[in-house]
């Protein structure tokens, strides 16, 4: 026999075996698989170790050589196929207890400032106001120019922003810094200036009544009440005799809304108020810092600083198309964090953003 024949039998063999031991069913069908092929006596491969006799004398260092590894190739396949047939075959499937309590299915869970927005969200379109969302990465006009932040406003200060390329202190001074948005009043011009576009020639362009909820950046350090980046409940509301009446009555309501009735949040609502104090901003006139009382119900009472609003200054609504003899508006911004906080009684902000699960799995 040639070096060819004999070893492109013993390769044959191989594939059949493998095969063989591979798709045995049963432990009779593999046992009776080993006796075909590594059977002491009858065995295939018995047969073909006797044909090695025949082989050229030249050629049987090479064939012997190649007989071993093939038959300990055999022997493998055997062997892997009998450990799997012990792991999953009959007995294994006997063996399943199926009174064992399974591996628990882990839920995540929104967390808990994605929550609040969605509150606010819901409880602002009940009042009617329409959230829509403006870019994080902002340019100098819709964060400061339009919000009547003139260039000399310390606002702009390099060491109080985020302003994007390599030299931030160049970028804060070049003709059209880009910047992450410092605050959520960039939405207002937005959509003012959308409204505007939208309108025939002629025509006066549309009331506004939106919410934006978003990211705002600044470079603070982190502590238990800063963190770089935190989020922004804004509001705007233009149309024909908005005063701060109505300003007073939305947030109050809001307020008294979130919190929920009967202390749902750890507030008594009935008893809620919004508190105004004078203060300013660039781009409403007059200014006010909004406050709001709470109490625990035992009696102690307080006021907590909550952000800021008033009415829209007359040069906002010029630089964006508003006529401001024709109409007025309000504005607001609160800070989110500290409305989920004041929530559920966390008391720093950093663990918001830790992403440690055993914490936030609570809310
Ligand atoms: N943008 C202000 C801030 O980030 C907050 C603010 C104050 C927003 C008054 C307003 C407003 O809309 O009217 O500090």
């Amino acid at each position: 026999m040639s070096l060819v024949e004999f070893l492109s039998s013993l390769d044959s063999l191989a594939e059949q075996a493998q095969a063989a031991f591979a798709s045995a069913s049963s432990a009779d069908a593999l046992e009776a698989a080993r006796v075909e092929f590594l059977g002491a006596k009858g065995g295939r491969l018995r047969k073909v170790q006797q044909g090695l006799g025949k082989v050229d004398k030249a050629d049987k260092p090479a064939a012997g050589k190649r007989f071993n590894e093939v038959k300990q190739l055999v022997e493998t396949a055997f062997a892997a196929a009998q450990e799997q047939a012990k792991d999953g075959g009959e007995t294994a499937s006997e063996a399943f207890d199926v009174s064992v309590p399974g591996e628990p299915v882990c839920i995540g869970r929104l967390h808990p400032i994605t929550q609040t927005i969605r509150e606010m969200k819901d409880i602002m379109g009940r009042l009617g106001f329409t959230a829509v969302e403006g870019p994080e990465i902002e340019d100098d006009w819709h964060n400061f120019e339009a919000l009547n932040i003139p260039l000399s406003h310390p606002a702009r200060d390099p060491l109080d922003n985020f302003y994007l390329g390599e030299a931030a202190s160049a970028a804060a001074e070049s003709d059209s810094p880009l910047l992450l948005r410092s605050q959520t009043s960039t939405v207002q011009i937005r959509v003012m200036e959308a409204c505007v576009a939208a309108t025939p020639a002629g025509e006066s362009p549309p009331p506004v009544r939106i919410i934006s909820l978003g990211r705002v950046y600044r470079p603070d350090t982190a502590d238990a009440t800063h963190y770089p980046m935190f989020h922004q409940i804004e509001g705007l509301l233009v149309d024909r005799g908005v005063t701060m009446a109505d300003l007073k009555s939305v947030l109050r309501l809001f307020f008294q809304s979130y919190f929920g009735s009967d202390g749902e949040k750890g507030e008594h609502t009935d008893d809620m108020h919004v508190r105004f104090r004078p203060s300013f901003f660039p781009f409403t006139e007059p200014s006010v810092e909004v406050d709001m009382n709470w109490t625990d119900g035992a009696g102690k009472t307080g006021w907590m600083e909550m952000g800021g609003a008033g009415m829209v200054d007359p040069n906002v609504l010029r630089a964006v198309g508003y006529d401001p003899e024709e109409v007025t508006g309000f504005a607001f911004g609160l800070g989110v964090e500290r409305i989920c906080m004041r929530q559920h009684g966390i008391t720093d902000i950093r663990d918001l953003y830790q992403n440690d699960v055993r914490f936030l799995s609570q809310f």
